[in-house]
Parts: C-alpha cells; structure tokens; sequence
C-alpha cells in the first residue's frame, strides 16, 4: 500500500507536538524522523529523548532513519524509545545480516538504506532479512534537495529484485519528493513515500499531506 511518509526534518521543532497532529490529520499513518550524528553526516539532528517525547505525543508508526556511524550500538535504544521500525545505512554497516537480525529481534521492522551512489545488487543475497528498503533519493543530510532521477531507475531495478525474489517488502524512497514527481515515485515501485519540506514548508501542512496523500492513492489505482 502507497503511503505519504512525512519527514519532521523540515518541521518547526518547537511546535512539534502540532506539526504532528496536522500531518495525522492529513492522513498519514507514519511518521520519518531523522537521526543525523555530525559523522556519517555533517549535521546533528535528534536522539533518542525526542523520539520518547514524540511516542507519548502520538499513535502513529515511527520510522527512524538512522543516519548515524556504528548503528548496531544505537539502534536497540531508539526501539526502547519507540520506534516502530528503523533503518540503518548499508554504507555505515560492517555486519549489516546481524545488525537486521537485532533490529528485528528487538521487536521492530529492520530496514536497510542505500545512499544515491550504492547500487541495489549489493542487497541481492540480504534482502530475504531486510523488512524493507530505503532508496535515498538525494544525498543524506539535508531536507529540501533535488530529486537525483538515476534514484528512480534503481527502484524500478530494486522491484524487478523482489518479484523475482517472490519477497514482498516495501520499497520507501526519501529525498526531494513533491507533488510533480511523487506519482514517478510510485510508478518506479516505491511505496513508503518520504516528504519533508513539501509538507512543513507549505503553508499548511494537513492540506497538504491529504493532497500528497491523494495524488499517491491515484498514481497507484493507475499502476494496477
Ligand atoms: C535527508 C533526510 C530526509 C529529508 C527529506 O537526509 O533523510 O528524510 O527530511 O526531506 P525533503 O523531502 O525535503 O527532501
Ligand atoms: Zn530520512
């Protein structure tokens, strides 16, 4: 099922608890936080108290994109603060069969994520572990980037993959996702569609996640 994955990267961290409630509102059933740690990427975003914060604020299914060295010491503390999945980067895992097998023994969904220049074959043989994938769409770091379109050919390669494989896991993409490329999105096989400054940088972010929410429902019904 196609879903509208809002990022609170781009959202006002000092009404958190609101931004939330508008995108809950709008339709969405999950909820993307960014976790950055000034290494794997320059910037530091959030750790794991806000994650508890935002678990007492809200129902929705929390998705922790983990962008962070040595996830494999990190990730378990983010499941016991409440994320309902997490996903750690291919690039930033020596051990990544036992890193999705903790993950998963911990009681989340484990997802592994491939930066723009990190081809899906590396995943041909761990994608039976994996609970999903995450194709970044632009290079890690920062909201509001341009779509690299090369992204979108590798998740149609990465659909080809998983009906061959006979798995059936979802494919979420995650960078530069707005109303004029989002149906390309879901045509390519992406399903846990993430997007960050298209909803917070709108001026109202509830009408604008029901309108990501409505042209996502429609580029799938056509792709059936
Ligand atoms: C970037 C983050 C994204 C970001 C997407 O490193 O992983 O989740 O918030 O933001 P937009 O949708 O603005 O590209
Ligand atoms: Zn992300």
């Amino acid at each position: 099922m196609v879903e509208i994955v809002p990022s609170i990267l781009s959202a006002d961290f000092a009404r958190l608890a609101e931004e939330i409630a508008s995108v809950e509102r709008g339709g969405a059933t999950r909820l993307h936080l960014d976790v950055m740690d000034g290494h794997f990427v320059p910037r530091i975003t959030i750790g794991q108290p806000v994650v508890e914060s935002i678990r007492k604020a809200t129902r929705l299914h929390v998705d922790c994109h983990l962008m962070i060295e040595r996830p494999e010491r990190y990730a378990k503390s983010f499941i016991d603060a409440g994320a309902n999945s997490v996903s750690v980067h291919y690039e930033a895992c020596r051990h990544l069969d036992a890193t999705l097998t903790m993950i998963k023994n911990a009681g989340a969904m484990a997802g592994v994520v491939l930066n723009p220049a990190t081809p899906v074959a590396v995943l041909e043989d761990v994608l039976e572990v994996a609970d999903y994938v995450l194709l970044m769409s632009v290079n890690p770091g920062w909201g509001g980037q341009k779509l690299i379109p090369y992204v979108l050919e590798k998740a149609r390669k990465l659909a080809v993959m998983r009906r061959e494989g006979k798995l059936a896991f979802p494919i979420e993409i995650d960078g530069g996702i707005h109303q004029e490329n989002l149906a390309d999105a879901v045509r390519a096989g992406c399903e846990w569609i993430v997007t960050g400054s298209a909803i917070f940088h709108s001026p109202d972010a509830e009408a604008t996640t029901r309108e990501l929410c409505e042209i996502a429902a429609r580029a799938a019904a056509i792709e059936c």
